[in-house]
C-alpha cells in the first residue's frame, strides 16, 4: 500500500506492505536510529517522537503514523564542523550524554536521548525523579541509568541558559591523538572534578600517584572514541547496513527436547514465490565444530553441526529459509513438514550422568575434549586445588556448609544476535556480525562452511551488548550457508523470542560450598563443588565452571 509519511520534516511517499511497522519501515529508509530490540514494546530501543511524544515504533504500524509528524535523532543535531557549512551542532542533551559519558554500548542512547527530550519539552527544569521516570521506558542493559540521568539534568540546565561546571572529559570533535596531549597536565586527584547534581554521585574517586609526569590518557577521563557517531545515531551496528538483494533468513526450531526427525518434507516451502532457499541437514556438509568462541583448540568438545538429524532443545536447529521478505520467509516454515521420532529429554544435569540416561550425543562424529564423555553426558570436568583444604578445616572454629543453586539468565543483550553475510567482489565471504570474537568466528567457520579462513573476512561493528553471550559463534553460519546457497547476501537477525529459546544463556548451576572461618573472622578454608548445566551442548563448560 502506498504510505505517506512525514519524518524528520521530510515527505516520504512509499510503498508498504499493509502489515509493516514504523520501525521496520524507518529503518528500511535509512533511519537507523531506530533500532530493534524486541517485537513486543518491551525494551523502548525502538523509540520515535509521534507529534512530540515518544512511541514504540515496533508496536505501530506505518499506515497509523500517516498524518502525524515523526521524529528520530538524525534530526536532532549533528557535528559541529561540517567543512564550509555553518551548523547548529549538537543539541545539548547530545552534548550532556558524551561529557558525561552516558553511553556503554550506544544501543539504547538514540532513544533514551528523544525520551529526554520529550521530558524537556514540557518540564525544563525536571527532578532527579522525573528524568528516571521518563528514562524507564527505555532498557538499558550497560551503562545503567545513573549517567544518562546526570546528562539529562545537565542538558536541561544548558537549555535554561544556566552556566554548567566544564566536565574533564569535554567532546573529541575529531579522535585526538595522543601527540596532542600535552604531557605536563597536573594529576587529576579527583575524578571527576565536577558532576551534575544527582542524589546519587558516581563512585569511586580516582586518586593518581603524583609522580607519573609522563602519562597522557592514564588516570584522566577520556571520551568515548565514537562518541559523537552513537550520540547521533549513525550506523554502527551490525544491522545498520544497506546492500541491495538481500535475503532474509528465519529458522524452523524444534518443538521437541529431544527427538531424531524421521522425515522432512521442504518441498511446498521450496516453490513458495521469494522464496530463494531451504535448507535441512540433507543439504549442507556434516562438519562437527564447537559454538564456543574460545582458544585454539577449543578447551571443550565438538559435538554441533550446523543442521543435524537430530534435535537436543526446544529451539534447537530443524531447517534454514532465506526469502525475499521476513513474512515469506515466516511462511515457509510453516510450509515445512517434518515427522519427529520422539527421544527420551533430559532436563536434569544431576540425572544426566545416570548410566540409564538419554545420550544426547551419539553421533560418531563427537571430538572429546580432555575429560568430556559424552556417554555420561559430561561436557566437561576440572578439579582445582590450592593449598591444603583439609589443614584449613581443622584449624576452622566454625564451619559452613550449604547448597545452593543459581537459575538459568539470558544475558539479553539489547541488541540481539544479528549476522548478515554476502560474497564482496573478490569472492571472499563477509559476514557482518554482532560479535564478541570475531576472529574465532573465522577460524571455527572456515570448515564449517568449506572455505579457507583466507577467503573469509568477518567484520564486527560496534556491539549492542554481549555479556558472553556473543562469544558464542551462534548464527553467523546460518547467514552463511544461505549466502553460499544462493550467491546473494543474507541477513539473519534474532527476535527477542529467540534469544530466549535458540541462544545461550548463562549456565546454571548447583554449589555446594563449605567454608571454614576463625573467630576472628579469618577463613581457614575453602571447598566448592559445583554441578553445570550447559545444556544441549557442551559450549564454555570448561572455561565458565572453571571461572566460578
Ligand atoms: S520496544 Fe520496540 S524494539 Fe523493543
Ligand atoms: S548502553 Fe544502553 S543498552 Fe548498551
Amino acid at each position: 500500500m502506498k504510505i505517506q509519511l512525514h519524518i524528520n520534516q521530510t515527505h516520504h511517499e512509499i510503498e508498504a506492505p499493509a502489515g509493516e511497522t514504523l520501525l521496520k519501515t524507518l529503518r528500511r529508509l535509512g533511519i537507523y536510529s531506530v533500532k530493534h530490540g524486541c517485537e513486543t514494546g518491551e525494551c523502548g530501543a525502538c523509540t520515535v517522537l509521534l507529534d512530540g511524544k515518544a512511541v514504540n515504533s515496533c508496536l505501530l504500524l506505518s499506515a497509523q503514523a500517516q498524518g502525524h509528524t515523526i521524529s528520530t535523532l538524525e534530526a536532532l543535531g549533528e557535528h559541529p564542523q561540517q567543512g564550509w557549512k555553518t551548523t547548529a551542532g549538537l543539541h545539548p542533551l547530545q552534548t550532556a550524554f558524551v561529557e558525561v559519558g552516558a553511553i556503554q554500548c550506544g544501543y539504547c542512547t538514540p532513544a533514551q536521548i528523544l525520551a529526554a527530550k520529550q521530558l524537556l519539552e514540557r518540564h525544563p527544569n525536571p527532578s532527579e525523579e522525573q528524568v528516571r521516570q521518563a528514562l524507564s521506558g527505555v532498557l538499558c542493559r550497560c551503562t545503567g541509568y545513573l549517567k544518562p540521568v546526570q546528562a539529562v539534568l545537565r542538558a536541561a540546565a544548558v537549555l535554561r541558559g544556566e552556566q554548567v561546571e566544564a566536565l574533564q572529559a569535554g567532546i573529541p570533535l575529531f579522535p585526538a591523538s595522543p601527540a596532542s596531549q600535552p604531557d605536563d597536565q597536573p594529576p587529576l586527584a579527583d575524578f571527576p572534578t565536577s558532576q551534575p547534581v544527582t542524589a546519587t554521585q558516581t563512585l569511586p574517586k580516582v586518586v593518581v600517584t603524583p609522580q607519573v609526569k609522563t602519562r597522557q590518557r592514564v588516570g584522566k577521563p577520556d571520551p568515548k572514541v565514537d562518541a559523537l557517531k552513537l550520540v547521533q545515531g549513525k550506523p554502527a551496528f551490525a544491522a545498520d547496513f544497506e546492500i541491495s538483494n538481500l535475503l532474509v533468513a528465519k529458522v524452523l526450531h524444534s518443538p521437541h527436547a529431544h527427538a531424531l526427525i524421521k522425515h522432512i518434507d521442504v518441498q511446498k516451502a521450496r516453490q513458495l514465490p521469494g522464496v530463494a532457499a531451504v535448507l535441512t541437514w540433507q543439504d549442507v556438509p556434516r562438519v562437527i565444530y564447537s559454538t564456543a568462541g574460545q582458544s585454539d583448540p577449543i578447551p571443550g568438545p565438538l559435538d554441533t553441526f550446523s543442521l543435524d538429524r537430530k534435535v537436543r532443545f526446544v529451539g534447537d536447529r530443524v531447517a534454514l529459509v532465506a526469502a525475499e521478505s521476513e513474512a515469506i520467509a515466516e511462511q515457509a516454515l510453516k510450509l515445512i513438514e517434518v515427522e519427529y521420532e520422539l527421544l527420551p529429554a533430559l532436563l536434569d544435569p544431576a540425572q544426566a550422568q545416570n548410566p540409564d540416561a538419554p545420550q544426547l550425543h551419539d553421533e560418531p562424529e563427537y571430538v572429546n575434549f580432555a575429560d568430556s564423555d559424552p556417554t555420561r553426558n559430561l561436557a566437561a570436568e576440572i578439579r582445582i586445588d590450592i593449598g591444603d583444604v583439609q589443614q584449613g578445616f581443622a584449624e576452622a572454629d566454625h564451619i559452613f556448609e550449604e547448597v545452593y543453586a543459581v537459575p538459568k539468565v539470558q544475558q539479553a543483550h539489547i541488541e540481539p544476535h544479528v549476522a548478515l553475510s554476502y560474497w564482496d567482489a573478490d569472492d571472499r565471504l563477509v559476514i557482518h556480525t554482532s560479535t564478541q570474537v570475531p576472529f574465532h568466528v573465522r577460524r571455527i567457520l572456515a570448515p564449517v562452511l568449506g572455505l579457507p579462513v583466507k577467503r573469509i573476512r568477518v567484520i564486527k561493528p560496534r556491539i549492542g551488548g554481549g555479556f558472553g553471550g556473543k562469544q558464542e559463534v551462534l548464527i553467523e553460519d546460518i547467514a552463511a550457508h544461505l549466502t553460499i546457497a544462493t550467491g546473494r547476501p543474507v541477513i539473519c537477525e534474532y527476535t527477542r523470542e529467540q534469544e530466549f529459546i535458540a541462544s545461550r544463556s548463562r549456565h546454571p548451576m548447583r554449589i555446594r560450598m563449605k567454608t571454614g572461618v576463625k573467630r576472628d573472622g579469618t577463613i581457614t578454608a575453602n571447598a566448592m563443588q559445583v554441578l553445570s548445566d550447559t545444556g544441549a551442548y557442551g559450549c564454555h563448560a570448561l572455561t565458565v565452571t572453571g571461572n566460578t
